[in-house]
């Protein structure tokens, strides 16, 4: 790590005359942010301008407040604070915001149009007449920059863009759903086409996700794809540094139009991991509203005595769990299974367990607290957290039904589920952190249950000092009078 070159998280666009639009100050929706995890609108009201900048000002803009030294933080987690990904716009008319391709300027709270006019049917075209993309009000980009995380994590970089994207994306699931507006996170797109659409530089900016938002009358697909023309960005630092494996994975998954069809088809076919992954949802007494969760996150750097109530731990797994909407599988994907060790939960001994069937099933009874620290890395957090969860995805498996494309499926929804733990884990008052992990040893630890089974990451849950506030009780079961 050279900090005279670090890359600077900020995207600056080289043009001083492209447009800006000042997002409105977003209002509340005071939707208590348990609920807001696990609702799921079919369909609903269409999102304006004040609706897009609730999305993008809380699920992925800064919190002013909360700087230290370069590092100025956001709404969402990222490895090493680092924030490799971008956020984009793709919409027609809405309200007060003109037809446009826009980037989203978390710093300044703005967007900057860098095309205009109505670029939706290309997008349409890109994800091969996608349903929800079709008939979607809007839809946000996700990109990630991959030099801004190489700088520290080298080639492991590439993966950290997938988690860092996944936390953005359960912001803005869990927002979205507390707004009535219908979400789904589309993977299978032409990458060229959607490269074309937000001025990318392909060797240096990858798109790895499409969010639909909203529902409205379906908008065909364009008849010929938009010419590649990059949007020219002033120099993330002096020198960027190429790491070719980064490259080469990530054009293994990269699709073509003709091909995109028949990828999503193939598979959500048999695919729907949603009804066996869910648990049953408690009710608890007093939920916060989701917006001042989001705010109130901040990654666990210790964990307190206080032990973790078994039932605020499987509430959490079990709205993480809830499946995720998703083109290749509309229904609710379910790709990642959790493996816990339990260090400190009050009403569960210390173990290893498998989160089977929407509840904690035993594996290994005693203490293995020292065994947690060492598989984070030898990070502390491991061992001292109430629990520490991995996420391991059948990566075989994965791979054998989505094509080299399902690595990043995998990647993904391990950062849309750890996403979803920090927040279900903040609504609780508790604390929580991403961690990373020594993946092979993982795997070992878990034998026999982890066969066939890989590590994607890791985010260990527990007790907060500095969220010290009265915890939430269990109320009732839900649907129990
Ligand atoms: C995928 C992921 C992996 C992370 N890995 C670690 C880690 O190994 N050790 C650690 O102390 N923090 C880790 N973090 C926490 C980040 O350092 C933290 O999110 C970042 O500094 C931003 O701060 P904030 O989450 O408090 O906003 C991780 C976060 C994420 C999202």
């Amino acid at each position: 790590m050279d900090w005279d070159n670090r890359p600077n998280p900020f995207k600056v666009y080289s043009s001083p005359d492209l447009e800006t639009v000042p997002l409105p100050e977003p209002s509340a929706r005071e939707v208590p942010a348990l609920e807001a995890l696990t609702a799921r609108p079919e369909s609903g009201r269409a999102p304006d301008l004040a609706a897009l900048a609730r999305l993008l000002t809380h699920g992925a803009g800064v919190i002013p407040h909360r700087t230290r030294g370069p590092f100025v933080f956001r709404t969402y987690a990222a490895a090493g604070a680092l924030y490799p990904v971008e956020v984009y716009v793709v919409t027609g008319d809405i309200g007060d915001l003109a037809a446009g391709a826009y980037h989203f300027q978390p710093r300044s709270g703005s967007l900057t149009l860098l095309r205009p006019g109505d670029h939706h049917p290309h997008l349409v075209r890109a994800t091969a007449e996608e349903d929800s993309v079709r008939t979607a009000n809007l839809v946000i980009a996700l990109t990630g920059i991959p030099w801004r995380t190489a700088w520290k994590y080298t080639e492991r970089g590439y993966r950290h863009l997938f988690w860092d994207a996944g936390m953005i994306l359960a912001n803005l699931l869990a927002l979205a759903a507390s707004d009535g507006l219908a979400a789904r996170v589309v993977l299978g797109f032409d990458d060229d086409e959607v490269e074309a659409v937000l001025g990318l530089d392909e060797t240096r900016e990858f798109p790895l996700c499409l969010l639909s938002i909203g529902s409205s009358e379906a908008v065909e697909a364009a008849p010929a794809p938009l010419e590649s023309s990059p949007i020219p960005a002033e120099p993330l630092s002096r020198r960027d540094f190429e790491f070719p494996p980064i490259n080469q994975v990530h054009d293994a998954g990269r699709l073509e139009r003709p091909r995109v069809a028949q990828w999503r088809s193939g598979a959500s076919d048999g695919h729907d991991g949603s009804s066996t992954a869910r648990g049953e949802s408690r009710r608890f007494a007093e939920t916060d509203a989701l917006e001042g969760v989001i705010t109130r996150r901040g990654s666990a750097r210790r964990f307190g005595p206080a032990p973790l109530p078994s039932e605020i731990l499987t509430d959490t797994l079990s709205r993480a769990m809830s499946g995720i909407r998703t083109d290749y599988a509309p229904d609710g994907s379910a790709l990642v299974e959790p493996f816990v060790i339990v260090n400190n939960v009050e009403g569960l001994e210390a173990g290893s367990y498998v989160w089977e069937g929407g509840e904690l099933r035993p594996l290994q009874l005693g203490d293995f607290r020292r065994e947690a620290g060492h598989l984070c890395l030898d990070q502390p957090l491991g061992a001292t957290s109430g629990a520490t969860i991995f996420l391991m995805t059948r990566l075989g498996w994965i791979l054998e039904r989505f094509d080299d494309r399902g690595y990043r499926a995998a990647q993904l929804e391990a950062g849309i589920v750890g996403g979803k733990i920090y927040l279900a884990s903040y609504a609780h008052r508790f604390g929580a952190t991403g961690l990373t992990f020594f993946d092979d040893e993982v795997g070992r630890f878990f034998l026999p249950r982890s066969r066939g089974l890989e590590c994607m990451l890791v985010v260990a849950v527990g007790d907060s000092p500095r969220l010290k506030g009265r915890r939430l009780t269990v109320a009732s079961p839900a649907g129990a009078p």
